[in-house]
């Protein structure tokens, strides 16, 4: 019979992570200040620790993993690499399909690959607490339980619609011991702006950010800082370890070449994990197939422009040359809320204009159509973000057996949807619409940037 799973030994675990930057054919454009010009480290430094810019901003290939974080990580780490039989054997596909367990993790998802090393960043760094923002309440979860481990205060800000849609996923977060509250909240200034203008808001990723971006850099003690679950370029690099045992674990099987990798993509973060060190070898020559897979209500790969713009709602961050909706965006309330950002990681972004990858876009409910084979197939139950990568992986496996090739798809599954229940619930009970984002509202929402900075001409400027 046909091996099922491979786990590495915690002795094989990769010592380093990969730094796409450093392979890139064309070099990241910088963060810009409210003057248009490239963001200094100090300018960063009430945000975040100054290790970590220092690792946001870094261009070596490999960085070494800290030994205590190594030592943390293995908590729940090598995480098992499957083959997707039973689903293989349902689709009657000749390829072979492989997926990358991350719902392993305490949490259950890959957002505590990057938790666990910023929280150690920080308390490294003198930091106590720690502010962020959570969409479907996986990152605020994850964070909470990596503060619990380094015994740092924890504070979050959760997207409405998911703190109502996700009781459950608040009590992980209290049982960690964060506080989380709903966003927006009276508690910020940006809170009590978007409160005023819009009362009933569902919320956005956008909002939350500016709320725990504002926390933090108005707590005079300097003891805060403000931690973010994706996007930024140390996100991506602590997610590559995904990645790396990953392709230790295909040598294991005696896979020589991987065909197709596929992930979702919130803001860039597991999909880049898995991806990057594929991205590498397809830079050296390799043919890949790399799909980053979104929904259509919130298109920003595969029909929004590549941009400057401002991480959040209130125009906090510095601006990023990204994929991005425009930072006023607030998407349709869909229940995979991780998956409801304006932007997508400037180094992921630069991969697609590259034409490195091929960005897909699919509806709600051909995503919990799915989600339920999967079910069905592979026992475990998904989060209403990983759904997206396996309708893509469903296509995918369903055109090699139209086309007759025993290709090799490999995806990740980013997280279990044990606490999203409710989502699976109202697909049951045809409660669930598709919200393809129709045209004349993404035009409006690209408003926000026209007037920023254009990638080309600062490329130019720095020529
Ligand atoms: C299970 C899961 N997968 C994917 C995502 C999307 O985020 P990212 O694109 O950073 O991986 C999220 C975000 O919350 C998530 O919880």
């Amino acid at each position: 019979m046909d091996q099922t799973k491979v786990f590495l030994s915690e002795k094989d675990m990769p010592r380093q992570w990969y730094n796409l930057a450093a392979d890139m054919p064309n070099p990241p454009l910088p963060p810009l200040g409210p003057d248009g010009k490239p963001v200094s480290p100090d300018m960063l430094a009430p945000v975040f620790p100054m290790n970590l810019i220092e690792q946001e901003m870094c261009t070596d290939r490999w960085v070494d993993i800290p030994e205590e974080v190594l030592g943390l990580l293995m908590l729940w780490r090598p995480s098992p690499l499957y083959r997707a039989h039973r689903l293989e054997k349902v689709l009657g596909t000749p390829a072979r399909i492989y997926y990358k367990n991350e719902g392993v993790s305490p949490p259950g998802s890959h957002k505590p690959n990057t938790a666990v090393p910023q929280a150690w960043y920080n308390k490294q760094f003198g930091i106590e607490r720690l502010t962020t923002e959570t969409g479907a309440g996986q990152w605020g979860s994850a964070l909470a339980f990596a503060c619990a481990l380094l015994d740092l205060e924890c504070k979050v800000f959760m997207v409405r619609i998911s703190f109502d849609q996700k009781p459950f996923r608040r009590l992980m977060m209290e049982t960690w011991g964060a506080t989380c509250i709903p966003s927006p909240s009276p508690e910020t200034k940006a809170g009590r702006d978007i409160l005023e203008k819009m009362p009933d808001t569902p919320g956005s990723l956008g909002i939350a950010i500016s709320e725990a971006i504002e926390a933090a850099v108005t707590d005079t003690t300097g003891k805060t800082r403000y931690s973010l679950g994706s996007v930024l370029n140390h996100v991506l690099l602590h997610q590559t370890i995904v990645g790396l045992e990953t392709k230790k674990q295909l040598a294991l099987l005696g896979e020589k070449q991987v065909d197709v990798v596929i992930g979702c993509a919130g803001g860039g973060s597991n999909f880049s994990g898995l991806a990057f060190p594929f991205v590498a070898d397809k830079i050296a020559g390799a043919e890949i197939a790399i799909i980053p897979v979104e929904p259509t209500s919130c298109p920003t790969m595969t029909r929004a422009p590549y941009a400057y713009d401002h991480g959040d709602t209130a125009r906090m961050t510095p601006l990023l040359p990204m994929h991005t909706l425009g930072h006023t965006f607030v998407p349709p309330p869909i229940h995979a809320g991780g998956l409801r950002y304006h932007g997508m990681a400037p180094l992921l972004s630069l991969a697609i204009t590259e034409k490195l990858m091929e960005p897909r876009a699919y509806d709600q409910l051909k995503c919990y159509e799915a989600a339920v084979t999967w079910a069905r197939t592979e026992g475990f139950i998904s989060a209403p973000e990983t759904a997206h990568a396996i309708a893509a992986v469903i296509d995918e496996a369903n055109k090699a057996k139209e086309e007759g090739k025993e290709k090799v798809i490999l995806f990740n599954w980013s997280g279990h949807g044990l606490m999203d229940l409710s989502g699976y619930d109202a697909y049951f009970h045809d409660k669930l619409v598709d919200y393809p984002l129709p045209e004349e509202e993404l035009q409006k929402s690209l408003e926000s940037i026209k007037d920023l900075p254009k990638p080309e001409d600062v490329a130019k400027s720095l020529a």
